[in-house]
């Protein structure tokens, strides 16, 4: 069970009273005198997200708290509130439908979230009495994945490289029984995997395929091909040093993907899943691929390294084409892949492509259901003519920085069959300022709404 929950109450567990901002008024009126001065006076007006602890209202009695929420669908306030009390036991009064349960659970379970690798916590963390209401496996499941993910953003370079990464995914993997193999260094050219190898080769710590296979041949076959880029220094066309800071969850991609398959397999949907994860440090050294080089693909055509930095597009150009060999259902990418989406949309939302409207609609429902945004982007195809190149079939850059995360998508397009339905997430993987039930650091975004769409269509 994780720390922030508890499944027994105790005596000194203290209620939590939910007010909305309709019920509040009258909830209110409905209370001693002595409460609604108490309220009045600390100016508490049921706010979504905002607790306000209440005195016992009898010599004796036990102190409660209040916490405003939006509606049943709100998750945040529940993580604020996990932010907010101080340490000790909490239980929900009063009855709750099953979803203000669930997201209860998942909303104080996300903003309990700490990284605990180097630091431990300076407090306990509130604990909540798990509502009768909630179908807790599920929840659970959804948090875990969402920890798995943030964790492994968040854990620095050194200590997540592509080996590294490639470990985490064996041992999640072990955990279900699914199939794991990794193609390492110089075996990439050996098995076709040339973009892979040339970003990856510079650095002493091995460039690698990851490659996870789960659930019954007969299932629908999805894919899902995460970005796994474990330091991005830009290459040779090194980054300045403020956009350096971040590159640890480059690999934010590949978080995403593992996470969401971990969370596919341990709610045993009805899928054939593949997970590919093309891990590498892009490093400077001297035999780190260079600007104007001329790539080998997998597919078979040749790309112009117009930019060292926009790595991310060439490992994953490699690990599509496999996946698209073996004619899947479906496929899905998640990426920290350009900092023009970034430019467009934010750090909150990730930025979604595809191919088919229908699965980009469904996503986008999701999404819109489990308030976890995303937003879609064209695949506007004239803007292909950024990425020609006089000496090879395409560049990696081009000249152009009009439309950058467009331009990123649509050269990842040229790796994907039309006829099979493919989304592509560009991603930020990081919340850079505390909000309610998202600390400072690595996030998982969109992972579950598109988690949610599948569930809808293969829930076994
Ligand atoms: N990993 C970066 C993109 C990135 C940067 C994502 C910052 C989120 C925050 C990617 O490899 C990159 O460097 N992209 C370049 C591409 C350009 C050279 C065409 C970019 O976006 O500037
Ligand atoms: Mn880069
Ligand atoms: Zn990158």
């Amino acid at each position: 069970m994780l720390n922030c929950f508890t499944t027994e109450a105790g005596e000194d567990a203290i209620t939590i009273t939910v007010v909305t901002k309709s019920s509040f008024a009258d909830w209110l009126k409905s209370q001693p005198n002595s409460i609604q001065s108490w309220i009045k006076a600390s100016g508490y007006l049921g706010k979504a997200g905002k607790t306000l602890l209440l005195p016992p209202v009898e010599e004796g009695g036990s102190i409660s708290v209040l916490l405003g929420v939006e509606d049943n669908r709100d998750i945040w306030s529940w993580g604020a509130a996990a932010t907010e009390l101080a340490s000790g036991t909490y239980s929900i009064v009063g009855n709750i439908d099953q979803a203000t349960a669930e997201n209860a659970a998942l909303g104080w379970a996300l903003g309990s979230y700490r990284f605990t690798r180097y630091k431990n916590p300076n407090k306990n963390p509130p604990k909540l009495l798990i509502p009768e209401a909630a179908a807790l496996p599920s929840v659970l499941n959804l948090v875990e994945a969402v920890y798995f993910a943030r964790d492994l953003i968040n854990t620095p370079s050194s200590e997540m490289g592509p080996g590294e990464l490639a470990a985490a995914a064996n041992d999640m993997a072990g955990r279900f029984d699914a199939d794991c193999s990794v193609v390492v260094g110089d075996d990439l050219l050996r098995d076709d995997y040339p973009m892979i190898h040339a970003v990856g080769r510079a650095s002493v710590r091995k460039p690698r395929l990851i490659d996870i296979t789960w659930g019954k041949p007969k299932s629908p076959k999805i894919t899902l091909v995460g970005k796994g880029v474990c330091f991005d220094t830009g290459g040779l066309d090194l980054k300045p040093s403020s956009g350096m800071l971040m590159m640890k969850k480059d690999m934010g991609g590949a978080a995403h993907v593992l996470a969401l398959g971990q969370l596919i397999m341990a709610n045993r949907l009805d899928i054939r899943l593949r997970i590919l994860v093309p891990a590498v440090e892009n490093s400077v050294s001297g035999d780190a691929f260079r600007p104007m080089d001329v790539l080998k693909t997998r597919a078979g055509f040749s790309v112009e390294v117009g930019n060292t930095d926009a790595e991310g597009r060439l490992v994953l150009g490699d690990a599509l084409t496999k996946a698209v060999s073996e004619n899947p259902d479906m496929i899905m990418d998640f990426a920290t892949l350009t900092g023009a989406a970034r430019v467009a949309l934010g750090p909150d939302m990730a930025a979604l492509f595809s191919n088919n409207d229908q699965l980009a609609a469904n996503i986008e429902a999701a999404a819109e259901d489990c308030a976890d945004p995303v937003w879609r982007l064209p695949l506007w195809q004239p803007y292909r003519r950024f990425l020609d190149s006089d000496v090879a079939d395409i560049n990696n850059a081009g000249q152009s920085r009009f439309a950058g995360a467009i331009t990123a998508a649509l050269f990842l397009k040229e790796f994907v069959s039309d006829h099979i339905p493919w989304a592509h997430f560009d991603i930020y993987g990081w919340n850079p300022a505390k909000r309610p039930g998202r600390p400072v650091g690595g996030e998982a975004m969109g992972l579950r709404a598109v988690y949610a769409m599948l569930a809808k269509k293969y829930k076994g």
